[in-house]
């Protein structure tokens, strides 16, 4: 068995595992051991790198030992910092993370790029135009997402734009474009190393000046965005280097976070390039028609006997229960109502929360069973049999104004039937609207109560008066 064999092996088992890894992914039932795999993937990856450069194969390399010193150095200090950052981490906090590991990503395959086009040797144009466009896409999303990250984590609270913002960022754009061009054609790869910085500073400053205009809360459907980027810069610096390994997990990260970056959109009733340039969220977005009626309120522990003596509750679970971590106090109040013969379903809107699969997650935490989750279409037509839709620290994902109101910026978004159940209760701290900024109609209508406080607070109380009756 030769050396190239044992290399090729192992980069095609990584693979393999990376495939399957995401496969599993896909349902909420398999994806803990997906990401399982996946992991052992980018360890048998790493594993090849480590062959390939140091071990049974080593290129010829003059500084092995401080090289082999500086990789390991470089391992442990990822890993050990991302084990501990991966420990602490909060649910809530999870976007922030994902957005600087992807960050890290794109940057990984910019540096790639950069080793090759400041070591200023001559390269057959082709291979120069994936390199570059690799440095591109790969440091757009670098700076991007550590903005997205400064965004999400409250680092900026601001949403910096200025007038003429698209006409500046195209500028940037194409004079980036012009130096990596002018490499190419003019110096075939022999440019300067302050060439070479001046095209990575126009490519960190455009994805600098692209993310900052967007509104915090879009920020998921950015990082996805990026995520994409990171995954197509990737792939193509695996070209570069003619690592399939490279190649195979770039193009799966590009095709896995196009599609959620699509699918977000989608859910949300909007276009891509709405969520990128239309400031929504940010903006003075208002919208929505006058409502009639008013909000009423009942004591919690009047809505929850109502609820111990339905025959079926559904469940709509919203960012608010996520921010009030009630998510504990939700399933015990579930099991209750359980225990004294009531059906209890949890409808999970798509894009509730703040990211993807939040609610899944959320709810998973806590323990509760994955066949009591349904998505949108499977549960939306059991409201109409349904006694009690209660509402946790939702507002958007059951606005009726989707369906009905042209001139709502969240008209044609698919929205969770609640206001067909015979009877609404809501759970909210109080007047506060939801992402889209707009008012809620559903809160005002005739059966509809609202119960105040926050959701761990208001669960307390749903369980104690369970509880009293016995
Ligand atoms: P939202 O529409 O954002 O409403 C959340 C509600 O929770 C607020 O009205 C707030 O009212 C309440 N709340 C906040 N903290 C609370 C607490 N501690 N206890 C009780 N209630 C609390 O949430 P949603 O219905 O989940 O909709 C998600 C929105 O985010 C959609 O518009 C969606 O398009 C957008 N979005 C989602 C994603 C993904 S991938 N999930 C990505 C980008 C954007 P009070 O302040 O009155 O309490």
């Amino acid at each position: 068995m030769n050396a190239k064999f044992i290399i090729d092996a192992t980069d095609f088992a990584a693979a393999l595992l990376f495939i399957l890894g995401l496969k599993r992914m896909s349902s909420p039932v398999t994806a803990r051991s997906g990401i399982v795999i996946a992991g052992w993937g980018v360890l048998v990856a790493t594993l090849a790198s480590f062959l390939y450069v140091f071990g049974i194969a080593p290129a010829a390399q003059p500084h092995l030992g401080v090289n082999l010193g500086l990789g390991i150095a470089a391992l442990a200090i990822g890993c050990g910092w991302a084990w501990w950052s991966g420990q602490r981490v909060a649910m809530t906090a999870m976007p922030q993370m994902v957005a600087l590991y992807n960050g890290m990503g794109g940057g990984a395959a910019a540096c790639i790029a950069a080793v090759e086009l400041f070591s200023g040797e001559a390269h057959a144009a082709s291979r120069l135009v994936i390199t570059l466009l690799g440095a591109l896409i790969g440091a757009v999303s670098l700076s991007g997402s550590l903005i997205a990250w400064a965004k999400l984590d409250g680092k900026i609270n601001k949403t910096l734009h200025v007038a003429g913002q698209q006409a500046i960022n195209t500028a940037v754009l194409a004079a980036t474009v012009a130096v990596g061009v002018y490499i190419i054609v003019a110096t075939g790869g022999e440019s300067s190393a302050a060439l070479t910085g001046v095209f990575f500073v126009g490519a960190l400053a455009f994805g600098v000046l692209m993310t900052l205009p967007i509104g915090g809360a879009d920020m998921p459907v950015v990082i996805s965005l990026y995520n994409a980027f990171t995954g197509l810069a990737v792939g193509l610096e695996g070209y570069v280097l003619q690592k399939p390994v490279l190649m195979i997990a770039g193009v799966v990260v590009g095709a896995a976070g196009t599609l959620l970056t699509l699918v977000m959109a989608r859910a949300m009733n909007r276009s891509v390039s709405n969520v990128l340039f239309s400031r929504f969220g940010v903006a003075e977005v208002g919208g929505g028609g006058e409502i009639k009626g008013s909000m009423k309120p009942v004591e919690a522990s009047d809505a929850a006997v109502a609820m111990r003596y339905a025959r079926k509750v559904l469940i709509i679970p919203g960012y608010g229960l996520a921010v009030a971590q009630a998510q504990y106090k939700l399933y015990e109040f579930v099991k209750l109502l359980q225990a004294a013969g009531v059906e209890v379903k949890f409808a999970v809107h798509p894009v509730a929360g703040r990211m993807p699969g939040h609610m899944d997650v959320l709810l998973a935490e806590a323990g509760v069973p994955y066949d009591m989750m349904h998505e949108l279409e499977e549960v939306n037509e059991e409201f109409q049999n349904a006694d009690v839709a209660l509402v946790i620290g939702a507002n958007d994902v059951v606005n009726p104004a989707a369906r009905t109101d042209k001139s709502s910026p969240i008209y044609g978004m698919p929205i969770l039937n609640a206001d067909q159940a015979q009877q609404v209760y809501v759970i909210k701290r109080g007047q506060g609207k939801g992402y889209s900024g707009v008012e809620n109609e559903l809160f005002f209508a005739d059966n509809t109560n609202m119960v105040y406080g926050d959701a761990q607070q208001v669960l307390t109380k749903f369980i104690a008066a369970v509880k009293e009756l016995g």
